[in-house]
């Protein structure tokens, strides 16, 4: 199921037939550099299993980046539900195949999400999660037109919370 596109991407429902292409994302050191560890080829099926029940349980989730030209899958981009600071927030989240960076793709399926979350989910405000060091992903975070609202301490980590308010984000190039 295709649930939105952009100009180049379809952001699609994840199924256990995009394990081998998401393997090539998750199991990449570098790509994981700002998590724990790599996933091993266990944990990116865990980690399909959990947006297929978010769909479910939430009516959104982090969805299959589908490349137009080719019909594959070059990454994740979508919506994950997160608790910070005991309030129950909608993150985007982005995860883009290593070979495939710095063409902007995140960006555009991330501002995609912004737009779905707001006029599709409904949600009054959308956030990131982000590392400190993870300048990439800050980037994209600033480019759809999220701020820095504070930072906070998860899983012993630092992350920067990066937010925007429906109505009020203003994406940049
Ligand atoms: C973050 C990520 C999704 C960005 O994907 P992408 O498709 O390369 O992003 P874009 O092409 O849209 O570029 C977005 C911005 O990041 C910058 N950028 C991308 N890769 C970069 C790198 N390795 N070093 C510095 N800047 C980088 C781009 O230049 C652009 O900023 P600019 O407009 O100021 O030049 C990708 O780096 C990734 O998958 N990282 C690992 C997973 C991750 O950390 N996800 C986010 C978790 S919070």
């Amino acid at each position: 199921m295709i649930v939105f596109e952009t100009e180049r991407l379809k952001l699609r429902h994840m199924t256990t037939d995009d394990l081998d292409a998401l393997v090539a994302v998750f199991g990449d050191q570098e790509t994981m550099k700002y998590y724990p560890s790599a996933f091993q080829r266990d944990d990116v099926k865990k980690w399909i299993e959990w947006c297929m029940k978010s769909y479910d349980e939430n009516g959104y989730g982090l969805y299959a980046m589908v490349l137009k030209e080719t019909n594959t899958v070059i990454g994740d981009c979508g919506h994950a539900r997160q608790e910070v600071d005991g309030e129950a927030e909608i993150e985007i989240g982005y995860h883009v195949l290593r070979e495939r960076w710095r063409k902007g793709y995140a960006t555009e399926a991330a501002r995609g999400a912004v737009a779905y979350g707001f006029e599709t989910l409904c949600a009054q405000r959308l956030i990131s999660l982000i590392r400190p060091e993870n300048i990439p992903s800050r980037r994209v975070a600033e480019k759809v037109g999220m701020k820095i609202e504070k930072s906070v301490l998860r899983k012993g980590m630092v992350h920067l919370v990066y937010s925007c308010a429906r109505g009020k984000a203003v994406a940049s190039d």
